[in-house]
């Protein structure tokens, strides 16, 4: 580890120097991928295999059920009869000391009929304590196993892999599989999950049925944080379904109560050394409306002494310089971006745009309509903005940037990948963006991250530039 921080603290000084002489963007990677086709895979494929069993559950999936990390949200779907709502579970395997109970639900969706969908909250758990449960009956119980986070605590480390407009193609699989592998401990999913609503009818459910059964083996064994993206809204009048985020809500339950919230839709979390906040792109939020209302409220909670890390989650990007939803994210910034700048939020994740991209600190506060400054200026208590729109979904790459690359921007990619961001302590974490690189993951993007509340340098005294220190491939370097 000491080697890997000293190797990053040479090229560090590299980049930096010359960001400082340098008042352009950042790099725009010129890796061209190998093109796999953006097609979703077929629905026989093994990766959506139906679990053996006479009603056997499927699609499981656990969320964070309370404000801090001591109870589980675990759902699953029964296809042909209700059957058993209780989830059993204790510390050693197969042997079960506690149960719960859950509820079931059904719907239709035009002429598709769901199966029963089963939610169970799973509560006062001990901390970082592996639970092993157990659902279903007879010879189709399933059992799976979860690791609770450790307690809140300023200095626990903690792993979050960050997903984006997932879908289920082969480039999906290919960014699911590297996340498995990153080993990180939570997902952060920005919203965008299984592009059902590129079909019509009744293989509209069908696909969200699959994609629950895609992403079970990871989501069944951790927590998977869900934000909603455009693609979960399916206002489709056509068929008469006109309730947006009707099957999204049926299926992916959030403890948004936990955190005062009165919709499902934006909500927020602690978890280890990090405050989680969960926006929606998609429902109101400009001034008055209980999205505001609620934000407001809920940064007075945040208590960076108890949870140094503040991230913000969102499905359209406040930054984002590609020609795909350019500005979609500004009516948000107008009405968010002054607070996050005084709350000194640390990081900001986004999707939507199917490319990577990634900002400097950087602020437009500024910004008065009636004339002036109109340029994003660099603010040392901005956080960093990160676009990661590029699970891999149907809808292919986004590969057409604006030139030239605004200042505002340090580094972007049209490739596939997903990110992880490594909590070491209250004052660094390490970052990660890893394309999908034809069968392996390469770390593409990666810097350390000094968190925005603990440094005292920047407390102090003030910094004629801010910038994030870039790690970006040396090749690329030259292209600034
Ligand atoms: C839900 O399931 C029940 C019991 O099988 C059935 O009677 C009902 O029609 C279903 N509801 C919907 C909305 O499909
Ligand atoms: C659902 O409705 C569509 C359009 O009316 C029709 O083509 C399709 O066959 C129906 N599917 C089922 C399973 O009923
Ligand atoms: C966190 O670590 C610092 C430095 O090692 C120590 O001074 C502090 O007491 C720790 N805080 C907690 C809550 O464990
Ligand atoms: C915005 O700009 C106008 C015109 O320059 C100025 O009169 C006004 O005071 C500014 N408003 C703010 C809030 O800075
Ligand atoms: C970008 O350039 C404009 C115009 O030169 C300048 O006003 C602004 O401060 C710059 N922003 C950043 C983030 O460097
Ligand atoms: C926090 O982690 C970083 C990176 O591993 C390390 O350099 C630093 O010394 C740690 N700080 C404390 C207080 O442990
Ligand atoms: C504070 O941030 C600056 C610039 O990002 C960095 O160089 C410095 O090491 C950080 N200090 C701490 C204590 O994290």
């Amino acid at each position: 580890m000491a080697s890997m921080i000293s190797r990053f603290l040479v090229i560090i000084s590299y980049v930096l120097l010359r960001f400082l002489n340098d008042v352009h963007g950042g790099v725009t990677s010129n890796f061209i991928r190998s093109e796999f086709p953006s097609v979703d895979i077929l629905l026989d494929n093994e990766v959506f295999a139906i679990p053996n069993g006479y009603n056997a559950p499927q699609q499981v999936h656990i969320t964070q059920g309370d404000y801090d990390g001591k109870g589980v949200i675990i759902m699953w779907v029964t296809p042909v009869e209700p059957g058993s709502n209780q989830v059993r579970y204790g510390t050693s395997e197969k042997n079960y000391d506690f149960t719960a109970e859950g509820t079931v639900k059904n719907y239709t969706f035009y002429n598709y009929t769901s199966g029963y969908m089963h939610e169970c909250l799973v509560n006062d758990l001990e901390y970082d304590t592996k639970y092993f449960y157990e659902i279903g009956e007879g010879d189709s119980a399933r059992s799976f196993w979860f690791q609770t986070p450790p307690k809140i605590d300023p200095n626990a480390s903690y792993k979050f892999g960050i997903i984006g407009d997932l879908g289920q193609t082969y480039n999906s699989l290919s960014t699911f599989e590297h996340y498995i592998e990153s080993g990180a401990q939570t997902v952060l999913h920005v919203g965008d999950l299984s592009y059902a609503d590129r079909y019509k009818y009744h293989d509209m459910g069908v696909r969200w049925d699959s994609y629950g059964r895609f992403v079970e083996k990871s989501a069944a064994y951790q927590p998977w944080l869900w934000t909603v993206g455009n693609h979960e809204i399916e206002y489709e009048p056509y068929m008469d379904e006109v309730v947006p985020f009707k099957q999204y809500l049926y299926r992916y339950s959030t403890p948004y109560a936990a955190s005062g919230s009165t919709s499902p839709l934006w909500y927020a979390v602690r978890r280890a050394s990090a405050h989680i906040i969960v926006l929606s792109s998609y429902s109101p939020y400009v001034k008055y409306t209980p999205q505001y209302k609620w934000l407001e409220a809920e940064f007075k909670k945040v208590d960076r002494k108890k949870t140094p890390w503040l991230i913000v989650i969102m499905h359209s990007p406040i930054y984002n310089s590609n020609n795909a939803h350019y500005m979609e994210g500004e009516s948000m910034r107008v009405v968010f971006e002054s607070w996050f700048v005084q709350y000194k939020v640390d990081v900001v994740f986004a999707g939507h745009v199917h490319a990577y991209e990634r900002s400097y600190r950087i602020s437009n506060i500024h910004y008065n309509v009636t004339g002036g400054a109109m340029y994003p200026v660099p603010d040392k208590s901005a956080p960093v903005y990160i676009t990661v729109g590029d699970g891999g979904n149907q809808e292919g790459l986004a590969s057409r940037f604006n030139y030239p690359q605004p200042n505002y921007s340090a580094f972007r990619e049209a490739s596939y990948g997903h990110s992880t961001l490594e909590i070491m302590n209250k004052t660094h974490a390490l970052y990660h963006w890893n394309r999908n690189d034809d069968g392996k993951k390469v770390a593409t993007d990666s810097f350390v991250l000094h968190n925005q509340y603990w440094n005292k340098s920047l407390r102090g005294r003030k910094l004629k530039k801010n910038y994030v220190h870039a790690v970006v491939p040396t090749l690329e370097l030259n292209k600034v």
